[in-house]
């Protein structure tokens, strides 16, 4: 039996909502396939990208499915061929695309024996094996689909946020970010004061996405805890933000752990307008980058 998916890359944190809020892109993804085996072992080939581990319980994807078949009984298990596509470092969620396609492959295969929330548990000991840290905002909308809100990952609580018709603007500049390092620098203590904007911020969010209200969701794109730390690594930052939102964009910032940047625009011919301002920006300083122009998944 084997099964052929598409795991797409995701956008965490959503500006205001760190390591709660997320949502799945159209594009880009990852292409995997999966196969059972008759034996009780995970294999990994990853195809076209070496730098990948492929030793199962250090690579993002072969972690969760040795998860999985511990609560599994009898002589099972799984061949994994990934064709990477969302790059590693780039903010995209691209070790969540692994993790989450696995177990989602996995489960098929399985007729569907395991409910999205254990499978929500597997993938996020792929985030642990990428990260140093369980979090389901990147693993949550790849299951689910759409928008995602995670309340809480312990107990889990995923809760689905219907949001109205965006297109996304994604400019991933060639510098890698490892999330454990952006996760490194932030500080372990907040301000009430700042707490307060958040708060006001993540409701207001959600509301706007809940009423379709485009010009909360712009207003509620803000975000003065993570992003003044982790922009520093991200070159011309404030500047494309900046001109992005003169453009026409309700708003946006960086894209999970970065490097890779996000607007949100209501049109799609705002959103391509976003595009070549991203554009125009890098090419202006020589930094090679990847742009995409898509919806919500
Ligand atoms: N919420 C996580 C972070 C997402 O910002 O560190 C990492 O992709």
């Amino acid at each position: 039996k084997k099964i052929k998916i598409k795991a797409p890359a995701t956008v965490a944190n959503l500006v205001c909502g760190f390591d709660i809020l997320g949502l799945c892109l159209s594009e880009p993804y990852d292409v995997m396939e999966v196969s059972l085996l008759d034996e009780k072992k995970v294999i990994i080939h990853n195809e076209g990208n070496s730098s990948l581990p492929t030793e199962p319980h250090l690579n993002t994807a072969g972690a969760p499915l040795l998860d999985m078949l511990n609560e599994i009984d009898g002589n099972i298990g799984f061949d994994v061929r990934i064709l990477k596509n969302i790059k590693p470092g780039s903010g995209l969620g691209s070790s969540a695309a692994s993790a989450a396609g696995a177990v989602v492959a996995a489960n098929h295969l399985l007729n569907n024996k395991f409910s999205k929330p254990d499978l929500v548990r597997f993938a996020m000991s792929g985030e642990k094996v990428a990260s140093g840290v369980k979090h389901a905002d990147n693993i949550a909308p790849v299951i689910y689909g759409g928008t995602t809100l995670i309340r809480c990952i312990f107990p889990l609580d995923i809760v689905q946020i219907p949001a109205p018709q965006l297109y996304i603007t994604v400019v991933h500049p060639q510098i890698e970010v490892r999330t454990a390092d952006a996760r490194q620098i932030l500080r372990k203590e907040v301000q009430l004061k700042d707490a307060i904007k958040q708060w006001g911020n993540i409701a207001g969010l959600v509301a706007g996405l809940m009423k379709s209200d485009y010009d909360l969701i712009g207003r509620s794109l803000e975000d003065t805890i993570i992003e003044p730390l982790r922009s520093i690594l991200i070159p011309e930052f404030s500047k494309i933000k900046k001109q992005c939102i003169e453009a026409g964009a309700l708003g946006g910032g960086i894209s999970g752990s970065g490097p890779s940047i996000f607007m949100l625009s209501k049109g799609e011919a705002t959103a391509k307008e976003v595009e070549k301002i991203m554009q125009r920006i890098y090419n202006a300083i020589s930094l090679h980058h990847y742009t995409y122009v898509t919806s919500i998944n």
